[in-house]
């Protein structure tokens, strides 16, 4: 492999960091291509007249995110399937090479550089498609006529506080009052209403987060398979991911980086109910975890984005309130209870964070919308919440036990489900001699909409595993939906 990297003596970045940059460059613009072997560290080493340990450090990053592959004794590969290849929308897929150029002369900063490409495709809905796309709820059943009469209110009765900006970036403090209330009440929280900061839903959370605790080049450990929106986030601020397993009990422990390894500031994960494997993290993992974030003097982020819906067993209090040593920023959104548009997440921060994060929240956009904010304290306070979380929980947890059963029933011994039953997706691993793409296009005839889990690993292998969203589907419609999955599926 012929390859000439010239390094610049003036950039911040460390060397190993500039290898990993033009070798990663390299193999998504495809002068590298897939299955390609790449040269031993001392071999590259030699070369580039570079040391061996900065080569073996960009070699790892890379393996780390799923660009190579070591195979044991027979050297390095560039991998088959790269993670932008899954991540990447299909107008980007489809780009022209003029196109390509013209983004690439913009000159783009490392941030902007790093999140071409993660928009995913637009899709409009179609009336006819019974859609198991994760994500989507019961937009019927969303208390739209309380919602609405609290809007008018308020706004009825609109004062100059509600129209100016505010001094508090962190929100209206009788929400964070509200939230901190629910929270004690619903999970398990403790925290005082100051630890509140309220955000512009939890990707919004990830942002910040990211930007006062990591720098170009630290590592991210998060759970694989994982959530893209976090992945994305830190990927964009320069993160080394560090994709961490999932088992029956959730995150391995063991497969967190070891002390040697490089400067780890953050642990990103889903305990309550895994994205996408739905599992549970046990209570003596969470209590290992703790433990070991506070040796290593790393924040752990718990995103607990849809725990309020649990179908059965004792309700899982959050890892938040385990934790003795302030490690753990907690993330939680109204995007699951209430709908997603409404824009309005929270973090429950550790006290040594809060001020910075309020810096951090005022750069960005000052404040979050204010109306809103007063009109959820009285849905809150007024009990709205709670009693609406209460109905959907019973009326989700009918819609995931049609779906376990329609899935059993027609398919047998071909379908296994992950997962504990809770939130409002399940994963199914399906049996079939069709590759994942073939099931996707052969239920689309069908007016089935399938989401492959793949994309959302970034480094174990996965086939046949598929992410179902029941929660916006009735009943009919989920039985019909595997009816006609199990005829994509025949012979
Ligand atoms: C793991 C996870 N976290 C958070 C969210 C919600 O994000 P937001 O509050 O930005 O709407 C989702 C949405 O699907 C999710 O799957």
């Amino acid at each position: 492999m012929d390859l000439v990297i010239t390094f610049d003596s003036k950039s911040v970045l460390p060397l190993h960091r500039q290898l990993y940059e033009e070798l990663r460059r390299s193999i998504l613009t495809g002068r590298l291509l897939p299955g390609q072997r790449v040269p031993s560290t001392r071999a590259m080493a030699r070369s580039l007249g570079i040391s061996r340990t900065t080569v073996t450090q960009s070699y790892e990053d890379l393996l780390s995110e799923g660009y190579l592959q070591a195979s044991h004794g027979s050297g390095t590969f560039i991998c088959e399937q790269l993670p932008e290849e899954l991540l990447r929308s299909s107008t980007e897929r489809n780009e022209t090479k003029e196109a390509r150029l013209k983004r690439e002369s913009l000159q783009l900063s490392a941030y902007g550089a790093s999140i071409v490409g993660t928009l995913p495709a637009e899709s409009t809905p179609k009336d006819t498609l019974i859609s198991f796309k994760p994500g989507t709820l019961d937009y019927e059943a969303i208390p739209l006529k309380q919602w609405g009469s609290l809007m008018s209110r308020h706004f009825r009765s609109c004062n100059r506080a509600m129209l100016d900006y505010t001094n508090n970036p962190l929100g209206y403090v009788p929400l964070r009052e509200a939230i901190a209330g629910y929270l004690a009440r619903s999970r398990a929280v403790r925290c005082d209403p100051d630890q509140v900061i309220i955000v512009n839903g939890s990707q919004q959370a990830l942002d910040l987060i990211s930007r006062v605790l990591i720098d170009r080049g630290d590592t991210v450990a998060m759970e694989d398979p994982g959530y893209l929106g976090a992945r994305h986030t830190f990927q964009a601020h320069g993160a080394r991911l560090w994709p961490v397993a999932v088992d029956d009990s959730g995150i391995v422990i063991e497969r967190l980086p070891a002390r040697s390894a490089a400067k780890l500031k953050v642990i990103y994960l889903t305990p309550s109910h895994q994205f996408p494997t739905g599992m549970v993290l046990s209570l003596p993992r969470r209590l290992e975890l703790l433990q070991w974030a506070q040796k290593r003097n790393a924040f752990i982020i718990e995103d607990d984005y849809d725990s309020e819906y649990r179908y059965g067993g004792r309700p899982i209090p959050a890892l938040q309130g385990l934790d003795k040593s302030d490690s753990v920023v907690y993330v939680g959104t109204f995007s699951k209870v209430l709908f997603p548009a409404l824009r309005i997440a929270y973090m429950v921060a550790p006290k040594s964070l809060v001020a910075v994060l309020a810096c951090a929240k005022r750069l960005a956009d000052r404040q979050s919308p204010l109306l809103e904010q007063y009109v959820l304290t009285d849905f809150i306070n007024d009990g709205h919440l709670e009693r609406h979380i209460r109905r959907m929980r019973t009326l989700y947890g009918r819609r995931r036990q049609t779906l376990a059963r329609s899935l059993a029933m027609h398919l047998g011994d071909r379908v296994t489900i992950t997962g504990e039953s809770a939130g409002m997706h399940l994963m199914a691993q399906i049996k079939s001699r069709r590759s994942d793409e073939e099931i996707i296009e052969r239920a689309g005839r069908l007016g089935v909409e399938l989401v492959s889990a793949r994309q959302y690993y970034l480094r174990s292998e996965c086939s046949g595993k598929f992410v179902l969203g029941f929660a916006g589907l009735t009943e009919r419609k989920i039985q019909e939906g595997v009816r006609r999955l199990s005829k994509a599926l025949e012979e």
